[in-house]
């Protein structure tokens, strides 16, 4: 089946299987940002934006996604970058295999809520789970990402 998608602001075509999850399509089309994890919709690995709110991949099939507008960290190169640096400088990397998803949330966060609260940083990376890290220095270098004016 042909489905057509804004991936990343370009439109394009892909050809899915009726019963495909997004995460499987974006994955056979080389967006490999996109990790797979849990497939069960607990571990926000696999997360990417859908118009604007982050969702997991393997929960959506791909042919219910028609006209719709996808956007991984692969289509926010600028800001996923100073994000990237935010992290380095708190020491908030390990494996790095949570950091493309928390980078989009991130950067949905701030343009959702740009002066969020601790609690509230806290409340919306709720479903991004990482493995390595106890979330203290990711939280710090969240922060000081949100309050960067540039
Ligand atoms: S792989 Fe999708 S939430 Fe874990
Ligand atoms: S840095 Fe390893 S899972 Fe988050």
């Amino acid at each position: 089946m042909k489905v057509e998608l804004y991936l990343n602001q370009k439109k394009q075509v892909f050809d899915v299987l009726p019963g495909e999850y997004l995460l499987d399509t974006l994955r056979r089309y080389d967006i490999l940002s996109v990790k797979r994890g849990c497939e069960q919709t607990s571990c926000g690995v696999c997360s990417v934006l859908l118009d604007s709110d982050m969702i997991p991949s393997c929960s959506v099939l791909t042919v219910r996604l028609q006209g719709r507008h996808i956007t991984t960290v692969e289509g926010i190169e600028e800001e996923a970058t100073k994000i990237a640096f935010y992290f380095g400088q708190e020491g908030a990397d390990q494996c790095g295999f949570c950091n493309p998803a928390m980078a989009l949330a991130v950067y949905s966060l701030k343009r959702k809520n740009p002066h969020a609260t601790d609690q509230e940083i806290k409340e919306y990376l709720v479903g991004n789970l990482c493995r390595c890290t106890g979330y203290q220095s990711q939280h710090l270098a969240i922060k000081r990402y949100l309050e960067d004016p540039s």
